[in-house]
């Protein structure tokens, strides 16, 4: 715990002075070791002078914040209303039975976590997805099936 306190304050730091300091330094936690340790919350409101309850409010309110660290995969599926109607639920549940992890889980092995997001920008390619960054559009669980499985080919 106390590199990762040297590291979290490194990150603190680095955006200590700035107006409204609070949501680049998550940002930067999160960038910095991939989720948010909820353990670093009371090291961030002390230095930042802030109290425990607005942290950890601001975390929890920013679904982009992660509580726990990601699978090597990360597959966030738009739930929008334009992927809603071409399909996205069909794609959320398939993805969910195939994975055998709900949205916002990772699977017991760690290699996927499945996320939800409202709206990727690809509106007119729905529905869309974004693969560890990158993003993909109409769809179908075939198509899903095989992105996620070159996505973790990569990295075996
Ligand atoms: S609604 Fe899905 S990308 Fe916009």
């Amino acid at each position: 715990m106390s590199d990762m306190a040297d590291r979290a304050r490194a990150v603190v730091d680095a955006h200590r002075g700035d107006r409204g300091a609070l949501l680049p330094v998550l940002h930067g936690l999160q960038a910095e070791f991939g989720y948010i340790d909820q353990a670093l919350l009371p090291l961030v409101a002390e230095e930042l002078n802030l109290s425990r309850a607005d942290v950890h409010g601001v975390v929890s309110f920013y679904t982009d914040f992660r509580g726990e660290p990601a699978g090597r995969t990360v597959v966030k599926l738009c739930r929008a209303e334009a992927c809603q109607s071409v399909g996205a639920e069909r794609l959320v549940a398939h993805a969910e039975q195939v994975l055998g992890s709900k949205i916002g889980q990772t699977t017991a092995d760690g290699s996927v976590t499945l996320e939800q997001v409202f709206c990727l920008g690809n509106c007119a390619l729905g529905p869309a997805a974004q693969v560890d960054g990158r993003l993909h559009g109409r769809l179908d669980e075939a198509a899903l099936d095989s992105i996620i499985a070159e996505a973790e080919a990569g990295k075996a």
